[in-house]
């Protein structure tokens, strides 16, 4: 987007607010909470169809401008905000935005702000609260995926890899307690490809090129995390890492 003057834009938010506090529909949803993390969700899934003329996102108590996304003028963010704030747009009606290389400046409270044609406006507050133990900020996912609760999602492993992959494994880390739990291994034998399973979440396939998917029906929110799978080659052990982020589900 051509770069708008930062005072104009938020201008544009004040005005937009004004406009539709008077006349039209005003809907508070109910509050979340999210810890402060990498890459941590704050959500804005507004349940209404219709159509998205603008949501911004301010911090309170001074109601800081953070981020603004409008559909033809695009997005905008406040300097300390930027590149670290990515808006999800997973709907047509989704505001949710991730922040990524967070930091304790980063706890507060959130308000989202999404105004609908022709229903009006729809607000949630979020508080990001301090991690209960500190988290290592420092992960930095290969790639990262987002799904909603109770829709399926297949996290795939394709590193691309030198030397010949004679084993692979899946687990899901723990970053926060320094553990991971391995939920299956695939090993090339003489006769073919050999899968273990040691955890029942999910059902993983192993394909004879050594890609290893983990299929995951019915997402719950305890299945967004870090995911790791490491290839064992004759040239040493490769990994790579999967963020999966796991919204709430609609309504
Ligand atoms: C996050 O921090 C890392 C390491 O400091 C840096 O390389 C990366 O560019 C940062 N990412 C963003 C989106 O700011
Ligand atoms: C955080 O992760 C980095 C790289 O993965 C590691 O070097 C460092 O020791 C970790 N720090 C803590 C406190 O676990
Ligand atoms: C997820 O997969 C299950 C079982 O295959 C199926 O019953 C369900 O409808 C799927 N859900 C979605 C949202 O596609
Ligand atoms: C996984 O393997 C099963 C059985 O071998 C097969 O039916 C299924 O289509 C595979 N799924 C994927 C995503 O490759
Ligand atoms: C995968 O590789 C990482 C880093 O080399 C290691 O810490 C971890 O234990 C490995 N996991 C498995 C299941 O071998």
């Amino acid at each position: 987007m051509v770069a708008v003057q930062k005072d104009y834009w938020y201008f544009l938010v004040l005005m937009m607010q004004l406009c539709f506090l008077k006349g039209s529909v005003q809907m508070k949803a109910p509050e979340s909470k999210v810890k402060l993390q990498d890459g941590m969700i704050l959500d804005c899934l507004c349940p209404w169809t219709g159509q998205l003329i603008m949501v911004s996102w301010t911090k309170k108590p001074l109601s800081n401008p953070v981020a603004v996304y409008h559909p033809q003028y695009g997005t905008n963010y406040e300097s300390s905000y930027d590149g670290r704030v990515e808006f999800l747009k997973t709907t047509a009606m989704d505001g949710s935005i991730s922040i990524m290389n967070v930091t304790e400046g980063d706890i507060g409270q959130y308000h989202c702000s999404l105004q609908s044609y022709p229903q009006g406006s729809w607000t949630k507050d979020t508080i990001v609260e301090k991690a209960a133990i500190t988290t290592n900020f420092s992960i930095q996912p290969d790639t990262r995926l987002t799904a909603t609760e109770n829709d399926n999602l297949t996290i795939t492993c394709d590193l691309v890899h030198n030397g010949d992959v004679y084993k692979v494994s899946i687990e899901k880390v723990d970053a926060e307690m320094g553990t991971s739990n391995i939920i299956a291994t695939c090993q090339m034998l003489e006769d073919g490809v050999e899968l273990r399973e040691f955890n029942s979440r999910g059902q993983v396939n192993c394909s004879d090129a050594m890609e290893v998917s983990l299929h995951l029906t019915n997402i719950i929110q305890e299945d967004g995390g870090l995911y790791r799978c490491n290839f064992s080659t004759d040239a040493g052990v490769q990994s790579t890492t999967v963020l999966l982020a796991t919204l709430p589900a609609q309504g």
